[in-house]
């Protein structure tokens, strides 16, 4: 498959240079088949879903939910009802947090994230536990960027049914490991506890199946796998999702409304007030179709390899430099590799390599208290896609090589 023609954002010089796209993390390129309806639909289906009788409404509402179907397909959930759409995973997250805790949680009792939590897996807990008195847990990582799964069980069993929730992303955006969350799901549900998988880097990497993983919420956002931005996806059970209240109020989430009392729509609606980003929601299904070629693509993948295997060999002959994400099993290792240049800051060194053409992405990535675990305040991330190539990845170790020779 010739990829690269794809995505014709590839093409593209930055400052008179060819584009080296290392920043897929934080954002994918979008194929010519996700613009090409973009732009279709704003032209073609510019009406209001789920509300208008009108052939552009009509036809609006069957993209839209031509997009929830792409995204059940792809995570395998057995019906339309688990599929709820959002603006993306902080906003499913926020959903998730708000809604469970307001129905299940009350003063004493605790969420458990992980250390090596995404604000957006961390902050909405806080929240939903400062309404409700409870407090929020933390299973640390190690020096490898691994969790410590072991002591699960034994948490769960001496919390006494107070660990109402286990949240935990499915690959962390900082250490590109894979989380042993089949693990996690197994122990969690001995002890009648739900899991919420964080899954912003998880659907990018892996053949997410809701059903075979067991797990209780996943959430993803669509702007990481090859979809515009302003989608995400939150899957639910329907036990927990028909149970939570509604989130926001208003719109088309109402089965009917009077001012003594309201009565709200059957999943998901109940969970979609306001009109949604139908566009970027119709996309997810020549996005996601796009994201399972790419994935059903050996010589792909196997590249993907290639490229990890190369950055994690060749970076470490640069003096000082300390990559962190180290999994003890190689192979649950993503191509993403985040590390700090002793005697040269990230952000300087980002700055330099953008001048050469090459987009990564430093700070804290969202993940401070991970990276204070570390002594660290900023990495510098490099994260790579089935679209780039081996050659990119050689130039880019060159360019940085020639970036901390001009910062020491
Ligand atoms: N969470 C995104 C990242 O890791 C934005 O870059």
């Amino acid at each position: 498959m010739d990829v690269r023609r794809i995505f014709p954002a590839l093409d593209r010089q930055i400052y008179g240079k060819p584009l080296i796209y290392f920043d897929n993390a934080a954002t994918a390129q979008r194929p010519q088949a996700v613009l090409d309806l973009q732009q279709r639909l704003c032209v073609e289906a510019c009406g209001n879903v789920h509300r208008a009788v009108h052939k552009l409404g009509a036809d609006a509402t069957d993209y839209y939910e031509a997009g929830r179907e792409a995204a059940r397909s792809y995570l395998h959930a057995p019906a339309r009802e688990n599929i709820v759409i959002t603006s993306g995973t902080t906003a499913s997250i926020n959903l998730a947090a708000t809604c469970f805790c307001q129905r299940f949680v009350r003063k004493g009792d605790r969420i458990l994230i992980s250390e090596a939590e995404h604000h957006s897996n961390i902050v909405p807990w806080q929240l939903a536990c400062e309404r409700h008195g409870a407090t929020l847990e933390v299973l640390p990582v190690d020096e490898l960027g691994e969790i410590a799964v072991e002591s699960l069980d034994q948490r769960l069993r001496k919390a006494e049914g107070r660990i109402k929730l286990v949240a935990i992303t499915h690959i962390s955006n900082v250490l590109g490991v894979v989380n042993p969350v089949e693990e996690v799901i197994a122990v969690a549900h001995k002890y009648d506890v739900p899991v919420l998988l964080d899954g912003a880097q998880g659907i990018v990497h892996e053949q997410v199946d809701v059903q075979a993983l067991d797990c209780d919420f996943y959430a993803f956002s669509g702007h990481k796998v090859y979809a515009p931005t302003g989608v995400g996806i939150l899957y639910g059970k329907k036990r927990w999702l028909e149970a939570m209240p509604p989130y926001m109020g208003g719109g088309e989430m109402i089965e009917s409304v009077s001012f003594e009392k309201t009565t709200y729509a059957p999943l998901p609606l109940k969970f979609e007030a306001g009109t949604p980003n139908f566009v970027a929601a119709a996309c997810l299904a020549p996005a996601l179709e796009t994201a399972r070629l790419l994935a059903e693509d050996p010589a792909l993948q196997e590249n993907q390899r290639t490229m990890r295997d190369y950055l994690l060999e060749e970076l470490p002959r640069i003096e000082g430099l300390r990559i962190y994400g180290l999994p003890r099993d190689p192979a649950r290792k993503i191509p993403l590799i985040s590390f700090a240049v002793e005697g040269a800051f990230p952000s300087d060194l980002a700055q330099i390599l953008d001048k050469m053409g090459i987009a990564v992405r430093t700070g804290h990535m969202c993940a401070e208290p991970l990276l204070h675990r570390y002594g660290q305040t900023s990495l510098l991330r490099a994260s790579l896609a089935p679209y780039n190539t081996l050659a990119e990845c050689e130039s880019f170790v060159t360019a940085l090589h020639r970036a901390v020779q001009m910062l020491r």
